[in-house]
């Protein structure tokens, strides 16, 4: 029996504060994590491979670099942004206009109680390392499932918090060399993260059975397709 630590819960939408601007961490995650994007992008494409002209829905894309990605890739989609922070949004919105992207619009909202979405607006529903902020999961599965169409896709990626000595080991060191702080970030995203288990008994709880709960070294992903 693995000894996994107690979830340490991170808060909700990521604002403006003293020590930093969302223009300047929008700057650093593009520095810093543009080949994860990339790699987040392909994956959404390989792993669900969105019908052509879908409507999508992200789920805390902060700022916009996952989704525009996405959209980049595969220039049929629409993409929809929800997040938290009015200061996310604002910061998404101008990287889309400086990237010259057409197709994605961006609403300020919490997905708990996704009051703007209508029942089966969308054809797939994407987020990536949104989910430890979440604080209450079972209600935005359930919002989800509501605004997904009944066949609709979903890709859903964040950290694991019970990843093994090795997994362990390389963030422990790798997060000495990421600078501005972020392998501080990092450790406190990998503790507020979900065990694979710990998501399979959410979803249960908020009767959802068609979704699969997949993990790796580091991660886990929420698919359906
Ligand atoms: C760690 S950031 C990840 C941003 C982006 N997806 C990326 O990979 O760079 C988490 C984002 O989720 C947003 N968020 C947190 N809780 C949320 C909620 N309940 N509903 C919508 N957005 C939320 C935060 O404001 C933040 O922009």
């Amino acid at each position: 029996m693995k000894n996994i630590k107690p979830r340490v819960p991170e808060g909700g939408a990521i604002e403006d504060g003293p020590v930093i601007t969302m223009e300047q961490y929008s700057e650093i995650m593009k520095k810093q994590l543009g080949k994860e994007y990339l790699r987040f992008a392909e994956n959404v494409i390989r792993r669900v491979n969105p019908v052509v002209g879908s409507n999508v829905l992200e789920i805390g894309p902060g700022p916009g670099w996952a989704g525009i990605n996405l959209v980049k890739r595969r220039k049929d989609l629409r993409l929809t942004g929800l997040d938290a922070s009015a200061d996310m949004i604002r910061v998404a919105t101008s990287n889309v206009n400086k990237e010259g992207i057409q197709g994605i619009d961006y609403l300020v909202g919490v997905a708990e109680k996704m009051v703007d979405l209508k029942d089966g607006q969308f054809d797939l529903v994407i987020s990536r390392d949104s989910l430890h902020h979440w604080e209450e999961p079972e209600k935005v599965f359930k919002e989800i499932k509501r605004v997904l169409k009944p066949d609709g896709k979903l890709y859903i990626h964040d950290s694991r918090r019970d990843m093994n000595a090795f997994g362990g080991l390389m963030v422990a060191v790798f997060s000495r060399f990421v600078p501005h702080n972020m392998g501080y970030f990092w450790k406190t995203s990998i503790a507020a993260s979900y065990t694979p288990e710990e998501i399979a008994g959410i979803l249960k709880k908020a009767g959802i059975a068609d979704w699969q709960v997949d993990s790796d070294l580091m991660d886990l992903t929420i698919y359906k397709n």
